[in-house]
C-alpha cells in the first residue's frame, strides 16, 4: 500500500521523498520532466554555474556538466527502495487518486503536490516575439547576446544582468519600481545597483514596459516615452504557480494566480492533500519548498519538528551577492515595530580589504536597547553566508547584546556580523 504519492520531482517533492521513505514510508513521486526541477535543471545551479565561470563559453560548457552530476545524484537519492519513480504526468482523479497518460492509476491516503511554476509573461504587445526569452531559454543560448535589454530588476532580472554584463554583452534594465529587489532593504539595494551601474550596467528605474515592437522595447518614464534596441530581450517579471484544472477534480481550493491555497502546514483545503514550494506561492525558494516538504511528512509521521518559516533568508548572487533574512527597514517602519538599526562597512573590515571586496554593508535591524535581532539584510561578498549566520541567530533567539559578545575568527568576513552588533 502506498503511504505517499509526490507529484513532482524538484527539490520540495525529491526530498520530501527521501525524508519519507527513510522514515518508513513508501512513496510514489511523479516526474514528467527531469528529476530536480527548475532549481537543478534550469535555475540556482545553471546560474551559479555562469557566475563561476570566467567566460560564457566556458559557462555553457559547464553549465551542462553539472547540472548532469547533480541529477545523478538526485536519481540514486529517488532508487531507494521504498521510492517508486514513475516519469510521468499525475492529474488528479479524485481526492486520493492520480493518473498519467498512460493510463496507469494509484491511489494514496496523502498527496504532496510540488508542481513548482513557471516564467509569467506580461500581458503586452510583442511578447511572443521570437527576441523575448525566459531566464529558462536565455540559459540555452549558445551565443553571447551583443545586447541584452532585461525586463523586471527582481532577483531573476539581476542576477542575470550581473553575469551577462560580466561575460560582455551590453546589458539594460527596465524596471517599474523605483528600486530594485524589492524584497531587499533599500539603502542595500540602491547601493547594489549604484555598484553594478558604475560597472555598466544601464537601468531604467520607474519604466513600465508597455510593449515590444520587433528588437525595440517600448516603456514609459515619468510620462515620457522610450525605447531601448537590444538583440535578446529577458522577461522576468515573476514567476506564476503551476496549477492545473484536474486539481479541481480534488476539490480544493486554488487560484490561477496564486497557487493552491494552504494552510500554516502546507495542507490545502482538503485533509490529506498537501501543497509545499512555488506551488503555494509562499515563498519562492527552492530551501523553503525543501523544508516545507518535510515538515509535511513529519507531520505525517506525528515526528514534532521546530521550523520558523518566518524566518526565512534569501539570496541573489548577483556579483558581488545580495542578501536578506527578516523584514526591512521600510517593513518594520510601516509596521509600526520599534527597533534599531546597526551597520558594518566592508572597507572597514580587514579580510574584505585584503580580498579587494571593500564594497559591501550589513544591515542588522534588532529590538530597541540591543534587544533580540530582527533582521539582516546585506550585500558584498559571500553575504548570504553572512545573512544565513544571522538567521541561525535569529532562530535561536539571539539579541544584538549576544551577538557582540560571540567570539569570531579573525580576519574573516564573519567579523562584520559582530561589527555591526558593537
Ligand atoms: P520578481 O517578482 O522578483 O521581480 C519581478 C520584477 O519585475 C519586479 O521588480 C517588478 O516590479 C518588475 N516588473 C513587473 N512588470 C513590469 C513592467 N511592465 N515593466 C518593468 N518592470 C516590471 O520576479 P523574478 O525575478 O522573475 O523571480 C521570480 C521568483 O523566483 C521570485 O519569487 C524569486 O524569489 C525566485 N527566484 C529566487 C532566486 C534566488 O533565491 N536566488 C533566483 C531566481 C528566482
Amino acid at each position: 500500500m502506498t503511504s505517499l504519492i509526490i507529484i513532482g520531482a524538484g527539490p520540495g517533492g525529491y526530498q520530501a521523498a527521501v525524508h519519507a521513505a527513510k522514515h518508513g514510508l513508501k512513496v510514489i513521486i511523479f516526474e514528467e520532466g527531469h528529476v530536480g526541477g527548475t532549481c537543478l535543471n534550469v535555475g540556482c545551479i545553471p546560474t551559479k554555474t555562469y557566475v563561476h565561470s570566467a567566460t560564457f563559453a566556458e559557462a555553457i560548457e559547464r553549465q551542462q556538466q553539472v547540472v548532469e552530476q547533480l541529477r545523478g545524484g538526485v536519481e540514486t537519492l529517488l532508487s531507494h527502495p521504498a521510492i517508486t519513480l514513475v516519469r510521468e504526468r499525475a492529474s488528479f482523479v479524485d481526492a486520493h487518486t492520480v493518473e498519467t497518460p498512460s493510463g496507469q492509476r494509484f491511489t494514496a491516503d496523502n498527496i504532496i503536490i510540488a508542481t513548482g511554476s513557471s516564467a509569467k509573461l506580461l500581458p503586452i504587445e510583442g511578447a511572443d516575439a521570437p527576441s523575448v526569452l525566459t531566464s529558462t531559454e536565455l540559459l540555452r543560448l549558445t551565443e553571447l547576446p551583443r545586447r541584452l535589454c532585461i525586463i523586471g530588476a527582481g532577483v531573476i532580472g539581476m542576477e542575470f544582468a550581473s553575469v551577462f554584463q560580466r561575460f560582455g554583452a551590453e546589458v539594460t534594465v527596465v524596471e517599474y519600481l523605483k528600486e530594485c529587489l524589492p524584497m531587499v532593504d533599500a539603502d542595500i539595494a540602491k547601493r547594489l545597483r549604484k555598484l553594478l551601474e558604475k560597472r555598466g550596467i544601464t537601468f531604467y528605474m520607474g519604466a513600465g514596459v508597455k510593449a515590444i515592437r520587433g528588437t525595440s522595447v517600448y516603456f514609459d518614464q515619468k510620462g515620457k516615452e522610450l525605447s531601448v534596441e537590444a538583440d535578446v530581450i529577458l522577461m522576468a517579471t515573476g514567476r506564476k504557480p503551476n496549477v492545473s484544472p484536474d486539481f479541481a477534480n480534488a476539490g480544493f481550493d486554488f487560484d490561477p494566480r496564486k497557487g493552491v491555497l494552504v494552510d500554516n502546514h502546507f495542507q490545502t483545503t482538503v485533509p490529506g492533500i498537501f501543497a509545499i514550494g512555488d506551488v503555494n506561492g509562499r515563498q519562492m525558494l527552492a530551501h523553503a519548498a525543501e523544508m516545507q516538504g518535510i515538515h509535511v511528512v513529519n507531520s505525517l509521521l506525528g515526528l514534532p519538528d521546530e521550523m520558523d518559516f518566518n524566518i526565512m533568508p534569501a539570496a541573489i548572487f548577483t556579483e558581488p551577492e545580495a542578501a536578506c533574512v527578516g523584514p526591512s527597514e521600510d517593513q518594520l517602519k510601516e509596521a509600526r515595530t520599534p527597533f534599531e538599526c546597526h551597520k558594518a562597512f566592508y572597507r572597514a573590515n580587514g579580510k574584505a580589504l585584503a580580498m579587494k571586496e571593500t564594497e559591501g554593508m550589513v544591515k542588522l535591524c534588532s529590538e530597541p536597547n540591543r534587544g533580540h535581532i530582527l533582521s539582516c539584510h546585506a550585500f558584498g561578498a559571500h553575504a548570504a553566508d553572512l545573512v544565513q549566520e544571522a538567521s541561525v541567530l535569529m532562530c535561536c533567539r539571539a539579541t544584538v547584546a549576544q551577538l557582540s559578545s560571540m567570539v569570531h575568527i579573525h580576519p574573516t568576513l564573519g567579523e562584520l556580523l559582530r561589527m555591526a552588533a558593537e
